[in-house]
């Protein structure tokens, strides 16, 4: 086996899926995704739909105890409760969730959202016993200017930075590369595993080796059936973060993958 780290695969389903639709999509999926995280495999499965569909799914999943499917949020603010028309507080979110998207580069591009309010959001799902999933990854035109590690540094040193040590173990971090997401431009599980193992060692640099080995990095950009296994096989790869690919019955086909990918 190539590393003791669980496979995790998280769907994003962005924007895709009310209440009605998340739920039938769910019954259609649930079965087979429930026959393979049931196996041997040390693999865990989380689904993040909309936030207003996550009760439908949470029914779904609580109804069949489907211990390694989990349920995740897209998004949360970082204040307890209180006049924020619009937001989700940690605590709403643990009711029905164990994970929480935070730091999607979505959310920094269009709501502008900052390492310093990733860093916030990620204290705050680490005091709920939320599981942060912190998204970070450079744009094209920094990818073609090779600024690729100076962007992951500042992401890592600002989003990332005096983060309670005994709960560490909780956090995942995931490199999702805008040039690669939702363009059918995945990148090379070389150019991926470089970048993630940039991650852990820069983390390493802030928590010491050991933190290190443990911390789960997922890839996520136009991650597909056809190439799941070759991101997961990669030593310094332990997961995706799947977008589009997620929203289709053959997730089932990629969780599967994903599962014997992590057994070779
Ligand atoms: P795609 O898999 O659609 O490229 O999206 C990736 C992503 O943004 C997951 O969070």
């Amino acid at each position: 086996m190539k590393q003791a780290r669980t496979t995790i695969i998280a769907g994003n389903w962005k924007m895709n899926y009310g209440p009605s639709r998340a739920a039938q999509f769910t019954m259609e999926i649930l079965p087979q995704l429930n026959q393979i995280t049931h196996h041997d495999y040390n693999l865990l499965c989380i689904l993040c739909p909309p936030a207003i569909s996550i009760p439908a799914v949470h029914q779904l999943l609580h109804m069949g105890r489907y211990t390694h499917i989990e349920l995740g949020a897209q998004n949360m603010y970082f204040e307890e409760q209180g006049a924020f028309t619009g937001e989700l507080s940690p605590h709403m979110v643990r009711e029905l969730c164990s994970t929480v998207i935070l730091g999607h580069s979505e959310r920094r591009m269009y709501f502008g959202e900052t390492d310093e309010q990733v860093h916030k959001k990620t204290l705050a799902a680490f005091k709920h016993g939320l599981r942060p999933i912190v998204c970070i990854g450079e744009n094209l035109a920094q990818y073609e200017a090779g600024q690729t590690e100076q962007v992951i540094r500042t992401q890592v040193q600002g989003a990332l930075a005096q983060l309670p040590e005994e709960k560490l173990g909780d956090l995942v971090v995931a490199y999702e590369p805008i040039w690669a997401i939702g363009t059918g431009r995945a990148a090379t599980p070389e150019i991926a595993g470089n970048v993630t193992g940039l991650i852990r060692q820069l983390y390493g640099e802030m928590y010491g080796h050991e933190a290190a080995a443990a911390l789960h990095i997922l890839y996520g950009g136009s991650v597909t059936v056809a190439n799941i296994g070759t991101f997961i096989i990669h030593p310094e790869i332990d997961g995706a973060l799947v977008g589009g690919a997620s929203l289709k019955p053959d997730f089932v086909e990629l969780v599967r993958q994903a599962a014997e990918s992590s057994l070779l």
